[in-house]
């Protein structure tokens, strides 16, 4: 079945500041999606405000799956009904190894551990890292490697990832954009990317780009959107406010 993410006129105030001003996406299963925007623009507040973190105040809109308001869930919730985040900064989880916080988000137990393993493979990710705890003294490659895990495990209806490529090495970032790619045909997952760089495109093709600018969408467009980026930057796409 096809399933739709819905973002509509997101408000979100941050420390007193609207930061998301009216910001609408629309998307479907299967399909890459890529925001690209300016330093500041509202991106990773984004992110925050789909998780629920406390800090980043919904004022209004909607975020829906399939029809189901995601915005008054709470994140175990939100993620239990398709929606995987990927921050950033990922937060470090002492005393959490990435097992419990699988089963936690609702993995099936059975031959967890198998497949995690395997799924680790997949992404080079050395198989000692399962047995630390989440995100802790790991680099950030085995971050975003890590987080591939979570994804493949989870199958995700949607994910959600901020900045994907900030850090990685051209190996990784081959790695991490392989395995969405093969996400959105293995089961159908729509992957909403957050990034700066052209080069990720090469391995993940996008259905639409969209660039944000002062906390919304200024333009949508499909692949050539990111060569006229790459060349003219992005001030032909500021706003007055932005
Ligand atoms: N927790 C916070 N406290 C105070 N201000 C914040 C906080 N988070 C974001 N902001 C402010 O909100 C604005 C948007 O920040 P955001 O992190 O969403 O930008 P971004 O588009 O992700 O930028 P970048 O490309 O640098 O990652 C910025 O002016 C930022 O300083
Ligand atoms: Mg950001």
């Amino acid at each position: 079945m096809t399933s739709t993410l819905k973002i509509e006129g997101l408000r979100v105030e941050v420390a007193g500041k609207e930061v998301l001003r009216g910001f609408d996406l629309t998307m479907h299963s299967g399909e890459v999606h890529v925001i690209m925007g300016p330093n500041g623009s509202g991106k990773s507040t984004l992110a925050h405000a789909l998780t629920g973190h406390p800090g980043y105040k919904v004022l209004d809109g909607s975020v829906t799956i399939d029809g189901v308001e995601l915005l008054t869930l709470s994140p175990t919730e939100r993620a239990r009904h398709g929606l995987l985040l990927a921050l950033q900064q990922p937060l470090e989880v002492p005393g959490v190894r990435p097992l419990d916080l699988l089963v936690a988000a609702g993995a099936d137990p059975t031959n967890l551990r198998d497949r995690m393993r395997a799924e680790a493979e997949r992404v080079e990710l050395r198989p000692d890292v399962l047995d630390r705890f989440v995100n802790v003294d790991l680099s950030g490659g085995e971050r975003k490697r890590a987080e591939m895990i979570q994804l493949a495990i989870l199958r995700p209806k949607f994910a959600v990832l901020d900045e994907i490529d900030s850090g990685l090495d051209v190996d990784a970032l081959g790695a991490v954009a392989r395995r969405l790619s093969m996400a959105t045909t293995e089961w159908d997952c729509g992957v909403l990317a957050i990034t700066h760089f052209r080069r990720l495109l090469n391995e993940l093709t996008p259905t639409m780009i969209h660039v944000v600018s002062g906390g919304r969408v200024v333009a949508t467009g499909g692949p050539e959107l990111s060569e006229i980026l790459e060349r003219d930057g992005y001030e032909p796409f500021r706003t007055p406010q932005s």
